[in-house]
C-alpha cells in the first residue's frame, strides 16, 4: 500500500467508526456489534501505526487517549462563560417571565431544559472540526483539556452534513453517569480506599486528570446545550439544537418548547419526578427565551443572561436513623459534631454521615440517639440534617447532648461569648491539635514540604520525634531513614524540603503559623500592609481594623496569638532557624502609593498588558482591583469588547472610564 492508498483507507474506516460512534453515543442505536466495531478501529489503529505522516488529531484512535501526562494550558474564553440566575418557585419564574416581557414588549416562546448536574465545558469546531475543548475555569479562562474530551465518546471529533457554520462554540456539561460512578466506588471500596462523594466532582475531577487514558477508561458522557456563532441556520434556539443533533451533538430529547408559562410549569412538574429515572444526574430546569434575536435584546447582565434562568429543584430530603454522634478536633482546637447514620441513597450517592456544625444546631433540631432523621443533600457535598421526627421517637431515646470534655485530651471545652463553636483549649498538649498544626505547617499552601505529609507527621508523632514545628528541624537522617516505609532517599528529600523553607516567602510564613482566620488572603494583605513580623506583632487591635479587610474578628485573633509567649518563642526559634520574616525587598520595589485607595475594575481587552499585568500594576500602586462596578467604584478601566452592561452601568453611576494609556499616564 502506498501513502495515497493509505490516506483513502484511513479516511473511509474513519468516517465509518465515527458513523457508528455516533449511532452508538448519540442515538443510542448501534448498528454493527462490539466486536465488529473493535475488528475496525484495530485495523485503523495499524494503518495509522504503518504510515504516521497521515494521522489525524481527530481520528477515532484518538478516544482512547494517551499515558503522556500532560499540563493544562491556560486559555481565555471568547465569551465568557457565565452562569444562570437561579429560581427556587415558580412566583420566580413569574417574575422571571415579567422581567422578559417589559424588556421586548412582545410574547415570546420559551424553551424548557433539563439543567444537567456536572461541569461545564466550552468546545470550538472549526470547518467541522473539534480545535479545542476548555473549562469553565474562573469563567475568563479555563484549561485546555482537548485531550482528555477527545476521549468522550458522545461529543463528535468531525461533525457530519454540510450545513454546519465554518467556525462556532459548542457548551454543555460534561457528566458522568450514575452506572459508571457506581462501579468506580465499588472498586474503591473494595480496595479499600476512600470513596468519591458525587458524579458531579467526579467528573469534573476526571476531566483534570493528567493522563487521558485513565479519562477514557471513565467513560464520561456530554450534553450540549448552547451554540454561539455568527452564522447560525436558524432564528430559533431549538430548531438551532436540532441541527446540531444532525452534526452529531448530543443533544437531550427532554428539551421542550414551551407557548407559555402553564407550560413551563407542566414540564417542571412531570421532570421532577421523571428525571429519577435519567441515567445522569440533573438538579433543575433550565428556562430560555427561543429566539436568539430576543436574546441578543435582552442581553447580559455582569453575571448571567437575562434571557435564562434555572429552576432548581428542592433537594431531595430522605428519611433514615441517626445512630450516634461522633466528635471530631481540629487543628484550631474546633470540635465538630457529626452525625453517623444508617446509609441511605440520596440524589444518587450513598450517605453514611452528615455534618452537624454545632451545638446550637444540635439542640435546635431537639436530636435523639435513635431518631428517624430527615438529611438532605443539597449544592453542597456534605449533607445536613434538617430535623427528626419526633413521632416515631422511643421515649428510651436518649436527647444528643454536646460533650463537655475533649474527646481526645478530656481537657474540659470551652465556647467564647458570641461564637458557635467549642474549642479545647489545650493547645501544646491535644493530639489531634499538635499534629494538625504541623500538618498545616507543612502543607502545599504553606512551607510545602516535599515528602512530608499527613501521614508521616502521624508516624513522627507516635514515635516521640516531632511534638511541635521546631522540633521538625531538628530531625536527623537516620532518624527519618529508620521510619516505616522510609528510606535515605526520602530522609533525604524531607531535610531538603526543610532546607527549602528558608526561601518561602514571609506571607506563606506567616499563614504555616497557623493563626485563626489567618487564611492566604490575610496572610498577604498583613504582609503588604506591615512587612515585617514586629510590626505585625506590636501591631494593636485598633491598627489592624485600619488595614482594608481586615474586620474585628480577624484583628482579635492576631492580637490574641502574639499575646502568648510561646508563640513569641517559636517565632524566635524558627527566626535563628533563617525562615523569612519580613517582605522581599524585590516586592517592595517600585510599590507606591499613588492609586491610594482607589477602587478600578477592568473591563474588555487591551494593547500592551495583560489584564492580569494591569491588575497587579493597581495592586502594586496602592489601588484596589475591584470585580463589579458600583457606587464605590473610582475608574472603569476599559479596553476594547467592553461588556454592554459594565458601561452602561458605569454611564449611569457617572464613573470615569479610562482607557490602558490614561491609566498609564496615572502611574506617569
Ligand atoms: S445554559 C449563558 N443549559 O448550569 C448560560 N446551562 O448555573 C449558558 N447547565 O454553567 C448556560 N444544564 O454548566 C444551560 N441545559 C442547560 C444546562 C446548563 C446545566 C449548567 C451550566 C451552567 C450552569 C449555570
Amino acid at each position: 500500500m502506498n501513502q495515497e492508498e493509505a490516506q483513502k483507507a484511513i479516511t473511509t474506516l474513519s468516517t465509518e467508526l465515527a458513523e457508528h460512534n455516533y449511532n452508538y453515543y448519540v442515538l443510542a442505536k448501534p448498528t454493527i456489534s462490539d466486536f465488529d466495531f473493535d475488528m475496525k478501529l484495530k485495523e485503523l489503529e495499524k494503518l495509522e501505526a504503518e504510515f504516521p505522516e497521515v494521522a489525524d488529531p481527530n481520528s477515532p484512535t484518538q478516544r482512547v487517549g494517551s499515558d503522556i501526562s500532560k499540563d493544562f494550558e491556560q486559555v481565555e474564553h471568547k465569551h465568557s462563560m457565565l452562569s444562570l440566575s437561579n429560581a427556587y418557585s415558580e412566583g420566580e419564574i413569574k417574575d422571571f417571565d415579567t422581567r422578559v416581557k417589559k424588556i421586548i414588549e412582545t410574547d415570546c416562546d420559551y424553551v424548557c431544559e433539563l439543567k444537567f448536574d456536572g461541569t461545564s465545558i466550552s468546545l470550538t469546531y472549526e470547518n467541522g472540526e473539534l480545535i479545542r475543548a476548555v473549562t469553565r475555569g474562573d469563567g475568563v479562562r479555563g484549561d485546555d483539556v482537548t485531550t482528555n474530551v477527545r476521549t468522550i465518546k458522545s461529543i463528535p471529533l468531525k461533525l457530519r452534513g454540510n450545513d454546519y457554520p465554518d467556525s462556532f462554540e459548542m457548551r454543555g456539561e460534561i457528566v458522568m453517569p450514575f452506572k459508571v460512578f457506581d462501579e468506580l466506588n465499588a472498586e474503591l471500596e473494595k480496595a479499600g480506599e476512600q470513596l468519591l462523594a458525587n458524579p458531579r466532582n467526579t467528573a469534573a475531577g476526571t476531566l483534570k486528570m493528567k493522563n487521558s487514558k485513565v479519562v477514557a477508561s471513565r467513560k464520561l458522557d456530554a450534553y450540549l446545550y448552547y451554540i454561539l456563532g455568527k452564522d447560525l441556520p436558524e432564528d430559533g434556539h431549538f430548531e438551532n439544537l436540532q441541527k446540531a443533533c444532525e452534526w452529531g451533538f448530543k443533544i437531550s430529547d427532554a428539551m421542550q418548547i414551551c407557548k407559555n408559562l402553564d407550560e413551563v410549569f407542566a414540564y417542571i412538574r412531570k421532570w421532577d419526578v421523571e428525571r429519577h429515572k435519567l441515567p445522569v444526574a440533573t438538579d433543575g430546569i433550565v428556562i430560555k427565551v427561543n429566539s436568539k434575536n430576543l436574546q441578543e435584546n435582552l442581553g447580559f447582565t455582569a453575571k448571567s443572561p437575562r434571557w435564562a434562568i434555572a429552576y432548581k429543584f428542592k433537594a431531595e430530603n430522605v428519611a433514615t436513623v441517626l445512630k450516634s454522634v461522633s466528635y471530631q478536633v481540629g487543628r484550631t482546637g474546633a470540635v465538630t459534631p457529626v452525625a453517623n447514620l444508617e446509609p441511605v441513597q440520596i440524589a444518587g450517592t450513598m450517605v453514611k454521615r452528615a455534618s452537624l456544625h454545632n451545638a446550637d444546631i444540635i439542640n435546635n433540631l431537639d436530636l435523639h440517639i435513635g431518631d428517624t432523621v430527615f438529611v438532605e443533600k443539597g449544592g453542597e457535598i456534605i449533607p445536613k440534617i434538617t430535623g427528626a421526627d419526633s413521632t416515631k421517637r422511643h421515649p428510651m431515646f436518649q436527647s444528643v447532648e454536646f460533650i463537655k470534655t475533649c474527646p481526645e485530651c478530656k481537657t474540659p471545652l470551652v465556647r467564647k461569648e458570641g461564637e458557635s463553636a467549642h474549642y479545647c483549649p489545650n493547645e501544646d498538649g491535644c493530639p489531634p491539635q499538635i499534629k494538625g498544626k504541623m500538618e498545616h505547617f507543612v502543607s502545599r499552601k504553606g512551607m510545602d514540604i516535599d515528602g512530608l505529609g499527613q501521614e508521616t507527621i502521624e508516624l513522627l508523632y507516635n514515635e516521640n520525634l516531632a511534638k511541635n514545628i521546631t522540633d521538625l528541624y531538628h530531625l536527623k537522617k537516620e532518624q527519618l531513614a529508620n521510619l516505616e516505609r522510609m528510606g535515605e532517599k526520602s530522609a533525604q528529600r524531607i531535610l531538603d524540603g526543610l532546607e527549602a523553607t528558608k526561601q518561602v516567602p514571609f506571607e506563606r510564613v506567616l499563614f504555616s503559623l497557623g493563626i485563626r482566620f489567618v487564611g492566604e488572603t490575610v496572610a498577604k494583605i498583613l504582609v503588604k500592609k506591615l512587612h515585617a513580623i514586629e510590626k505585625i506583632q506590636t501591631a494593636t487591635l485598633e491598627e489592624l481594623i485600619e488595614i482594608d479587610e481586615i474586620g474585628e474578628k480577624i484583628a482579635e485573633s492576631v492580637v490574641e496569638w502574639f499575646s502568648n509567649e510561646k508563640h513569641l518563642q517559636l517565632i524566635d526559634i524558627l527566626k535563628e532557624q533563617g525562615l523569612q520574616f519580613k517582605i522581599d525587598e524585590k516586592q517592595l520595589e517600585g510599590q507606591t502609593d499613588k492609586l491610594n485607595g482607589l477602587n478600578i475594575i477592568i473591563s474588555g481587552t487591551f494593547e500592551t498588558h495583560s489584564r492580569d499585568e494591569l491588575k497587579k500594576m493597581i495592586e502594586k500602586n496602592g489601588g484596589k482591583n475591584v470585580g463589579s462596578i458600583s457606587k464605590k467604584t473610582n475608574y472603569l478601566l476599559a479596553g476594547k469588547n467592553i461588556g454592554p452592561s459594565k458601561l452602561e452601568k458605569a454611564n449611569k453611576l457617572k464613573i470615569p472610564i479610562i482607557s490602558e494609556e490614561e491609566f498609564l499616564k496615572l502611574l506617569n
